[in-house]
């Protein structure tokens, strides 16, 4: 374990944890950002964080990282924490330093942060007997431009984590502003309803999750019937099994949404059995 915390960040190759005040990810959230889980120091899922980081450099017009270059500085702070350890990686990449103004230049060199956490420890009944989350008053704007990427601005999310203090709740459901179930304040939603099962569209707003991306293809191989829709806070009460997923803590059914509980069920447990 580093007892340095430089150690723990990369900056442009460099250890050190200090930007540049001009970086226009500070300044309007111009970037994108990757977390992927470390697992006894192997990346999970490098590629598939890897296509929506370069996706959403497309979509933001922001130069293309080398990725063969973040994956050896990635690999350089892994085996600096101990090459066996747990551990979350996060990947940042800014549109660089600008001058004052929201106009992008084509001058801006992008910026690429590489930081090492140390692994979060979740009660294992979180994974056994499900999560309580709650749903959230603060709305998800709708914007096809910013849909599914991973970009830097998290002001929603922030909002909406900041609605319950209970400590027992682990997750917010976040709605869009025609108060269609989207998603939760870091995890993608699904459930299970007859059989089927359910996913909020994301085409207006919400990430679209590696880890959501797994489940879909799994269900797919599964001969699951998959719907991808606009559903109300209702139909997710109405359903028979619900989880949320993320690169960190993979599935985790939902047991409680405020006053309405479930119970994990068989299509959840199956799904987890294959992915964890
Ligand atoms: C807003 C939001 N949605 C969905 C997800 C799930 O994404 P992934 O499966 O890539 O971790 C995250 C992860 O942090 C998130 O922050």
């Amino acid at each position: 374990m580093p007892t340095q915390i430089e150690s723990l960040f990369l900056i442009n190759g460099e250890a050190g944890n200090e930007v540049l005040v001009t970086d226009r990810g500070l300044h309007y959230g111009d970037g994108l950002f990757e977390t992927l889980k470390i697992k006894k120091g192997a990346i999970l899922y490098w590629e598939h964080h890897m296509a929506r980081l370069l996706s959403g450099c497309e979509r933001l017009c922001i130069p293309l990282p080398d990725i063969v270059l973040l994956r050896s500085e990635a690999e350089r702070l892994i085996s600096e924490y101990g090459n066996n350890s747990d551990a979350i990686l996060k990947i940042i990449v800014t549109r660089g330093s600008g001058q004052r103004g929201y106009k992008p230049t084509t001058a801006a060199k992008p910026t690429r942060i590489i930081a090492l956490y140390p692994s979060p420890r979740y009660p294992e009944n979180y994974w056994k007997d499900g999560v309580r989350v709650t749903i959230c008053k603060t709305r998800l704007a709708g914007n096809p431009r910013l849909a599914r990427i991973k970009h830097l601005n998290r002001l929603e999310q922030i909002l909406a984590s900041s609605e319950w203090d209970d400590p027992a709740i682990v997750d917010g459901i976040m709605l869009d502003m025609d108060q269609h179930v989207i998603e939760g304040t870091m995890s993608n939603l699904f459930w299970v309803y007859e059989g089927n099962l359910y996913t909020p569209d994301l085409t207006q707003c919400g990430v679209e999750g590696i880890m959501r991306h797994l489940v879909l293809k799994l269900a797919e191989e599964l001969q699951l019937m998959v719907v991808n829709g606009h559903y109300f806070v209702e139909d997710l009460l109405s359903a028979d099994e619900i989880f949320i997923t993320n690169s960190i803590h993979g599935i985790w059914p939902v047991r409680q949404i405020d006053q309405h509980t479930f119970k994990p069920g068989p299509v959840t447990k199956h799904l987890m059995d294959l992915i964890q």
